[in-house]
This record gives C-alpha cells, structure tokens and sequence, in this order.
C-alpha cells in the first residue's frame, strides 16, 4: 500500500478527560474516543508516526500507534507538549473532550457523607490544549486541527472557533444529533478559506477522509 505520509509526526488527542473529586470519584463527559481513534488508525495506515495521548475510554490502540493514557487534562496537556519538545511534530490533531474545568480542591480522602449537607466543588479553569498548541513558537506543528462540537449555529461557532484558537483547520461535529457513542458522524470541515461538508457516514470513513486530506496538503506544502 502507498505511505504518502512516511516520515511525518502526528500527534492526537482523543476521549474524556477524567476529572478527580476524591481518590474514588471525578468529572467526566461521554466523549467515545471513536472518531480520534478511527484518524489515529487511517494516518498510520498511510505511514504516519502516530502518538495517541488517550483519555479513558473502552478502545483498543488502533494498530502501529502509540498510545499515551492519561486522565485529566492537565497530564494530556503535559504529554502533547512532552511529544512536542522530544521530536518536531508535523500535525497535531485535538479531538479530545477535554473538560473546561476541574476540581480545585482535590481531596486526598474518600469525601465521607455527613449529616448536614453535600459538600461544594470549587471548579477552575483548565489549560486550552489546542490553543496552547496552536500557539506554540517554534515548535508549533505545521498543521494544528480542532475539533468544534456544536448544538446549534455550526458554521458561526466553527469558525469563531478557529481564529480564536488560532488553529488551521476545524471539524464541525453537529452533536443535536445522534453522535456520541455513534460509529457513524456528519462533519464540516472549515479551513481558513473553504469549507466543506461531508454526508452522514461511518467515523472510519470520516477519518479516512481526513487523512487523504491532510496528505494532499502536504504535497501541495512539503
Ligand atoms: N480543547 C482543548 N482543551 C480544552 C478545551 C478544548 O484542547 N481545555 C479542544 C478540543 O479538543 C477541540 C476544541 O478545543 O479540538 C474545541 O473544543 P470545544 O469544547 O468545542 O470548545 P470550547 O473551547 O470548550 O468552547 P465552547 O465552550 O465555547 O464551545
């Protein structure tokens, strides 16, 4: 088979983040990892060196590609930079869930039940890790791409998305429908100047998709 993409370092981000409240509880969301799972298999089925930095999820590493597990979003952020300072990464594909924001006050103890109320969860903010990338100087990949999942507006929220992380492209995931968990997706792709819709289909043959794309820029910028 061709490997048009021999030689080139991608680097995914895919699934939740986990969150910690206590040692035995946390935050999460219902990211499958599917579809960042499905782009880590296509780009290395063409020849991409591909590091999945996974959140938890119930997946196989897809064939040829390391895998990464982390949990909260704070470890994803330090493996992507981590892989971005051992080797120059060519493309960096964020398609993680990450969590907005986690619990300030960890607690080292099991939080016991008591009489006289629940406790309160302080939340911050957690670090962008696609507009931290997005930005990065000198070791910024050639080609950072987001992911926008949206309910309403895609097109607006998409491309308001792009510049103000800063990234190439975006995929625009309308999540009102039936998505989550799905083997299927209907994506968008916006670029700084194009945009273009791809039909209801399996998220292997998004990915793929994906791929051919991300290969064909590279032939028209080596
Ligand atoms: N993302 C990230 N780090 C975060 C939050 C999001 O890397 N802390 C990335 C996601 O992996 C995705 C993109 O940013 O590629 C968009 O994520 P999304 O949750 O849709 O955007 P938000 O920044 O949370 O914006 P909003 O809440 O306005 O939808």
């Amino acid at each position: 088979a061709a490997r048009p993409l021999s030689g080139r370092k991608v680097v995914i981000t895919a699934g939740p983040t986990f969150e910690a409240i206590d040692p035995v509880r946390g935050l999460t969301n219902r990211s499958s990892g599917k579809q960042g799972y499905a782009i880590a298999q296509a780009l290395a089925d063409l020849g991409a060196e591909v590091t999945l930095v996974s959140g938890p999820v119930f997946l196989d590493a897809p064939q040829g590609v390391r895998r990464i597990n982390v949990e909260a979003a704070t470890e994803m952020q330090a493996a992507v930079e981590a892989e971005m300072a051992a080797h120059s990464v060519d493309v960096a594909i964020m398609s993680a869930a990450v969590a907005d924001w986690r619990v300030d006050n960890v607690a080292t103890g099991k939080i016991k039940k008591a009489p006289g109320g629940a406790p309160a969860l302080h939340l911050i903010e957690n670090p962008d890790i696609l507009a931290a990338v997005s930005k990065s100087g000198p070791l910024r990949p050639k080609l950072v791409i987001g992911f926008a999942a949206e309910t309403s507006d895609l097109e607006a929220n998409a491309r308001a998305k792009l510049s103000r992380k800063g990234c190439d492209w975006i995929v625009g995931n309308d999540v009102s429908q039936d998505v989550f968990g799905s083997d299927a997706n209907a994506v968008i792709l916006f670029t700084r100047d194009s945009a273009e819709s791809w039909e209801r289909q399996s998220k292997r043959d998004i990915a793929r998709r994906l791929a051919q794309h991300i290969t064909r820029h590279f032939k028209a910028h080596p």
